[in-house]
């Protein structure tokens, strides 16, 4: 078997599963709800071994804007816990990194691959992939400055969660992490020049302790498939200097396996994945470590876990933001709802989402999932399904 934890820095994390940031999915309930799954007695007790914030502006976080405050919001549960922060100015990320460590951050995370023009226009995301220099003075100033907050032992202990904390001093800076893509351009990548095994290199010479690496270039977006050989190429060329965690279009444990067998990486980020399938940490790392896959969940223990993911955006935001999340999320919690009928053909739920889109209040949102359970709100092809997804 291949499982091994993954260490960064001075971190061992519980395995070599990491939850993606996905802007707008990725918030405090929907991590509670993975890190639930992760401990499900189905499993081994272990699966997701980090959890990421959604990409946080450092200019909003040191403004104290409401929206950054509630995207970076964490607590004790949720360990550890990477913050991502993206821009461009060195000192602007330094001061977003040092406020990410004040906040709670296990691991500061720099956004180098996100393609989005609102993003990329202002020179961050994998616009950093076109000026490595300035990728590079960024992750060094932010080392810098994560260098002058240490945390104490006792801050560590309350930090790593079921991870493990490796050094022996009092004191010990947060580690740095990057997130980047091969490279911006396709033609670039299929010529042999992608710039992530060079700026991969150059990011672990000034401090940083691992890169994540999504196997598609900027241009391709989230379309094409991803390129196992590209993510292999950045393994061979950090030459174990730090880990790699590759990812892209993970959706079952078994796609986790073949990343790790055919890049070499160490580590494996799972994003839209987990969004329909929140278990997946806990059946990956099972699968890893066992060699079997568990139990898929039952139909009442999936309803359960978007009732209690309705609850906890009740609890940690409001009624207002848990509606708005509920109706467009269900459609991923439906993918692994649908069934097959006596004749082996799926039978669809496309009542239930168009119910829970309907609902007025979680109080509606959960007499329809009873109703669910009780057999009905079923119906619809597999293509209807994906169609409006
Ligand atoms: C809607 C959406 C939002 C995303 N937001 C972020 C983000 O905030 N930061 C980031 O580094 N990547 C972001 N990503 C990219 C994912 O983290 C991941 O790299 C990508 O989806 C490929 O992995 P997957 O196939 O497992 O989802 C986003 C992707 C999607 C689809």
């Amino acid at each position: 078997m291949i499982a091994r934890p993954l260490q960064l820095g001075p971190i061992r994390l519980a395995s070599n599963l990491l939850l993606a940031p996905i802007a707008g999915y990725c918030d405090l309930a929907f991590r509670t709800i993975v890190r639930e799954w992760s401990a499900h007695p189905a499993g081994v007790g272990i699966g997701v071994g980090l959890a990421c914030t959604d990409l946080l502006s450092p200019q909003g976080l040191l403004r104290g804007t409401a929206t950054s405050l509630d995207l970076a919001a964490t607590n004790d549960f949720d360990k550890p816990v990477g913050m991502q922060l993206y821009g461009s100015d060195p000192e602007i990320m330094a001061q977003g990194a040092r406020w990410a460590v004040e906040h709670g951050a296990t691991i500061v995370d720099i956004n180098m691959g996100c393609p989005v023009d609102k993003v990329t226009k202002k020179d961050g995301g994998s616009k950093l992939l076109t000026d490595l220099s300035r990728a590079v003075a960024i992750a060094k100033r932010v080392v810098e400055e994560l260098e002058k907050c240490p945390l104490s032992r006792e801050e560590w202990m309350r930090r790593t969660g079921n991870s493990e904390f490796l050094v022996s001093g009092t004191h010990c800076p947060v580690p740095l992490t990057c997130k980047m893509r091969l490279c911006w351009s396709t033609s670039d990548y299929e010529g042999g020049l992608a710039c992530s095994p060079h700026l991969a290199k150059m990011l672990a010479d000034v401090g940083v302790v691992g890169v994540t690496v999504h196997g598609r270039t900027t241009e391709m977006k989230f379309s094409g498939e991803v390129q196992l050989a590209g993510i292999a190429r950045v393994v061979e060329a950090v030459n174990g200097a730090i880990p790699v965690i590759g990812n892209g279009d993970v959706r079952e444990p078994e796609d986790a396996v073949r990343m790790i067998h055919s890049t070499g990486c160490q580590g494996v980020m799972i994003g839209r994945g987990a969004l329909s399938t929140p278990w997946i940490f806990r059946d990956a790392w099972a699968l890893q470590t066992t060699g079997v896959t568990p139990a898929k969940p039952s139909e009442r223990e999936i309803i359960d876990s978007v009732r209690r993911y309705l609850a906890l955006m009740v609890e940690y935001r409001d009624e207002h933001y848990a509606m708005v999340q509920i109706r467009r999320r269900m459609t991923w919690f439906a993918k692994r709802l649908m069934t097959l009928d006596e004749r082996g053909r799926i039978v669809g739920v496309k009542p239930l989402k168009e119910a829970v889109r309907n609902s007025k209040s979680p109080l509606e949102v959960n007499r329809q999932l009873d109703t669910f359970l009780a057999g009905g709100l079923r119906g619809g092809s597999y293509e209807t399904e994906e169609a409006g997804a």
